[in-house]
């Protein structure tokens, strides 16, 4: 398993892992948008060159980082994957001199919650009917 930026190859694996663990669809523009804007912010975890996992993220505000995506694909979760692409993409945050990181989560997600928590991140407010299919959304912070 390794951990690498994203090439824009990807986008069928990253979609399709979107579609099944994120519940969302999205134009194939915007991956690109996001990689132009940010490419260390956007990783993949390739298992022999298959992306089972990522993390896209852009730079929000001066020395913030924003989560926009994060999932593993389903058969390849419990076995460190999300944590190498967390670990990654906080030490280049860190090196990019990042002073906070934010991101969303839906407020029935207790595992990713509970993951992102154990990472430094704090619940910091309630976003009411965040997503598409009318759900409340946390937004969580990690300052560095
Ligand atoms: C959140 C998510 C990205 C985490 O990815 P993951 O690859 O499963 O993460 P890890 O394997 O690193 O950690 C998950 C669990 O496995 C455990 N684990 C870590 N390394 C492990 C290993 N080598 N062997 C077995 N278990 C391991 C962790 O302790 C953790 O335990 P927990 O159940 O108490 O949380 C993944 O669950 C996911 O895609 N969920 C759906 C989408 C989502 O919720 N995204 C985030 C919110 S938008």
């Amino acid at each position: 398993m390794q951990i690498r930026t994203f090439i824009p190859n990807d986008i069928p694996a990253v979609a399709s892992i979107v579609r099944e663990a994120l519940r969302e669809n999205y134009p194939t523009s915007l991956y690109l948008d996001i990689h132009k804007w940010w490419r260390e912010g956007f990783l993949i975890a390739d298992l022999d060159g298959r992306p089972v996992g990522f993390l896209a993220a852009v730079v929000s505000a001066e020395a913030q980082a924003r989560v926009l995506m994060f999932a593993v694909a389903a058969g390849f979760r419990d076995r460190g994957i999300g944590t190498q692409l967390m670990n990654t993409f906080l030490a280049t945050c860190a090196n990019r001199g990042m002073h906070r990181v934010e991101l969303e989560v839906r407020r029935s997600n207790l595992g990713g919650i509970k993951f992102y928590q154990r990472y430094g991140f704090d619940i910091g407010f309630v976003l009411p009917s965040f997503y598409t299919d009318g759900e409340d959304g946390y937004k969580m912070f990690k300052t560095m």
